[in-house]
């Protein structure tokens, strides 16, 4: 008889790991759908609807039959008003040639990374850095590095460190910037940001600006793009951004990347031969998100502002819990080692803490592992403040219950 042979997967495939934010959620909504009443904090969207002056503007281009494939870099209308919006928010001029509309901001930064990564190359990111950009190196042949960051210093990348990074690494190419950012909510200011650039420009690095949570920001924070320090750091910047979080549109799928114009198009090069254009129905409606916003969006922001206050002044009061106090997006990435070092139900790792808390307490949270910082959970608040209050108890209940049996 015959043996067939295995057919080995490509060792880039091999490196690649389910997200586990995705998957986490898939196993709260399990079971959910099992009527467990899990609480979950580990959703990375809005729990809004899509606001209706965007949904009927879907409608429209149904109905106009607008349907069939558009250009691949997305239709110029909306090159156009991107193009707008970048001037009026972030004082950043582009023409519609330097613009690639993607299906999400994930696609626009993959098409990005495989346009100037090169085998071996090094991309730097910090650490807590978002679930899927190792992946996304991984996807581009090339390697991250890893740049840490700590709760003390609000989680921001250190000059110095930037610099002893590039000079150990000596094929770094590329750093991956998340302002505001995912997990922390940490949000560079434009002093910062202008010391980052000015080491960016020293060693030739390009910079992939991820800067989907622009829209919410609190306080006196403001969110600042790197390619604003200046025309030089312009050149060298992709400025990534999309619908998906201000506008509550993540299952529409739609993101962009602003850039030098060679790279750009170098990326629309991978998406042609990959996905095409982004639904042309999303399109349609996404030149009218952008052009005719209502105060709906503000409104979000205004609420995701309240339960901010409320989850971080809530875990201050909680005893060994660390926390900073997130300046932008939606998460908060309490400390929890103490918890870890002070147990005695074999709990050792943030892993272990949140496998124990699902499965007894029914609260969802993603472990600080998931983000390449251990001794941390991430809580979403794209959630209501009642959920949060339960969930909340719950969680201080687990706490009690680990430092009583210590
Ligand atoms: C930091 C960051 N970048 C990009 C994305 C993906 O956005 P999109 O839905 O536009 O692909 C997410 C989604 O969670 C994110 O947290």
């Amino acid at each position: 008889m015959e043996v067939k042979m295995a057919i080995k997967l490509s060792n880039r495939c091999r490196l690649i790991k389910p997200s586990p934010t995705l998957s986490l959620s898939a196993k709260a909504k399990e079971m959910k759908d099992a009527g467990i009443d899990v609480i979950s904090f580990s959703v990375g969207e809005p729990d809004f609807n899509t606001p209706e002056y965007i949904k009927a503007s879907a409608h429209k281009a149904i109905d106009a039959n607008f349907t069939r494939y558009t250009n691949n870099a997305g239709i110029p209308e909306l090159r156009q008003a991107i193009c707008e919006k970048l001037l009026r928010d972030n004082g950043l001029k582009y023409s519609p040639k330097e613009i690639l509309v993607s299906p999400g901001a994930k696609a626009a930064i993959v098409n990005s990374l495989i346009a100037v990564c090169d085998d071996k190359d090094q991309v730097l990111m910090a650490t807590p850095y978002w679930v899927s950009y190792p992946y996304q190196v991984a996807l581009a042949n090339a390697e991250p590095v890893y740049i840490p960051t700590c709760e003390e210093k609000g989680y921001k990348i250190q000059p110095a460190d930037l610099e002893k990074a590039i000079k150990e690494n000596p094929c770094s190419k590329v750093l991956i910037m998340n302002s505001p950012s995912n997990p922390t909510g940490t949000v560079y200011t434009q002093a910062e940001l202008s010391d980052i650039a000015e080491i960016c420009i020293k060693y030739n690095i390009l910079v992939i600006s991820d800067e989907i949570y622009e829209r919410l920001v609190y306080d006196d924070a403001k969110h600042i793009s790197i390619a604003s320090i200046s025309e030089e750091m312009k050149q060298r910047t992709i400025v990534i951004n999309g619908v998906s979080k201000a506008y509550a549109m993540t299952g529409w799928r739609l993101g962009y990347a602003a850039g030098p114009g060679d790279i750009i198009s170098a990326g629309g090069m991978v998406q042609e031969h990959t996905t095409s254009c982004v639904n042309s129905i999303t399109q349609y409606a996404c030149v009218t998100a952008l052009k005719e916003e209502d105060d709906s969006i503000e409104k979000m922001r205004v609420e995701f502002a309240r339960r901010r206050d409320f989850l971080y002044e809530e875990l201050k009061k909680l005893p060994h819990i660390t926390c900073f106090k997130p300046q932008g997006a939606f998460y908060i990435m309490p400390g929890i080692k103490w918890y870890l070092e002070n147990n005695n139900q074999n709990i050792k790792t943030s892993d272990d803490f949140c496998a124990k808390l699902l499965d007894k307490y029914y609260v969802a949270l993603v472990s600080g592992n998931s983000f390449g910082m251990e001794g941390t959970v991430r809580f979403s608040y794209a959630n209501s403040i009642e959920n949060i209050k339960e969930g909340l108890n719950r969680f201080a209940s687990f706490l009690a219950e680990l430092a009583s049996g210590r």
